[in-house]
């Protein structure tokens, strides 16, 4: 089976018009990317959400090139029909459009992306354009944008005020404009999303922006239910993955600890 290009997916929005909505997943390993392209999903993200998920950290902002790379050799792996978009991390684009190029490079050639996703609009836009220029298809993020969590004071709901709102219709605009050919729209309200979808000719793909966009991206782990302590208003979980695992385990445990696993049917 072969994988989707960004051209397949700029297709899913045509005149305008969405033809077919874009289901995005973040996935950070060879297993979960296998699960998630089987059970369907278009476009897989190597989030550097992966900070949070997988470090453990409480932000994005320690994630490296490297660690990107190597994530997303092991997601690449796990793939046979989902288009793979890898994130930028932190200050490996903002110093200037080399230092941008250089890591998209990077991300691809070692990471196996098929696109990177980079945050910000204006201010990003020279850099999209050149790694587009270069050969390489970029996501473009904005409203939320977690690289600058410092500046925002807090993972927050952006673009509830008409300035704030006219700021981020500006960034959507630059993002298209520069030549990405999707834009990830992060917790910004509805209208603000829903009337960005309209005007800009590219898929938009929302996470807690409403049910206007193109498409929809959630982070896997949140989805499926592993930490139910994290419950954002946006976010429907389709598992309880954090019951399921503890029982399993729990049951484990007891087993071992009695004796009842292993018996004669598990030995040599
Ligand atoms: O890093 C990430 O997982 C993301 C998604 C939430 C869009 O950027």
């Amino acid at each position: 089976m072969s994988r989707l290009t960004a051209p397949d997916l700029l297709r899913r929005k045509t005149a305008g018009q969405t033809v077919d909505r874009i289901v995005m997943v973040t996935a950070y390993d060879a297993q979960m990317a296998r699960l998630v392209d089987v059970a369907g999903v278009d476009m897989v993200l190597v989030g550097d959400s992966l900070g949070m998920v997988v470090q453990g950290g409480q932000d994005t902002l320690s994630v490296t090139v490297g660690e990107m790379a190597y994530h997303g050799r092991c997601v690449a792996a796990g793939l046979e029909r989902a288009h793979l978009t890898v994130d930028m991390p932190f200050m490996s684009y903002q110093v200037g459009v080399a230092q941008a190029m250089r890591t998209a490079g990077t991300l691809v050639r070692k990471g196996k992306a098929q696109s990177v996703k980079l945050e910000g609009g204006v201010r990003s836009a020279p850099a999209i354009r050149a790694i587009v220029d270069a050969g390489i298809p970029v996501v473009g993020h904005v409203g939320l944008t977690p690289q600058s969590v410092n500046a925002f004071g807090g993972f927050r709901v952006q673009g509830r005020d008409q300035e704030n709102a006219d700021r981020i219709l500006a960034d959507a605009r630059a993002v298209a404009e520069a030549g990405a050919f999707a834009i990830v729209l992060e917790m910004v309200p509805a209208a603000l999303a829903a009337q960005i979808t309209r005007e800009l000719g590219i898929p938009t793909i929302g996470i807690g922006a409403g049910a206007a966009c193109d498409g929809q991206v959630l982070v896997c782990t949140d989805m499926l239910g592993m930490d139910q302590r994290f419950s954002p208003k946006f976010l429907l979980r389709y598992a309880n993955l954090e019951a399921t695992i503890t029982g399993a385990v729990g049951r484990y445990v007891a087993d071992v600890k009695s004796g009842a696993f292993p018996t004669a049917a598990h030995s040599y």
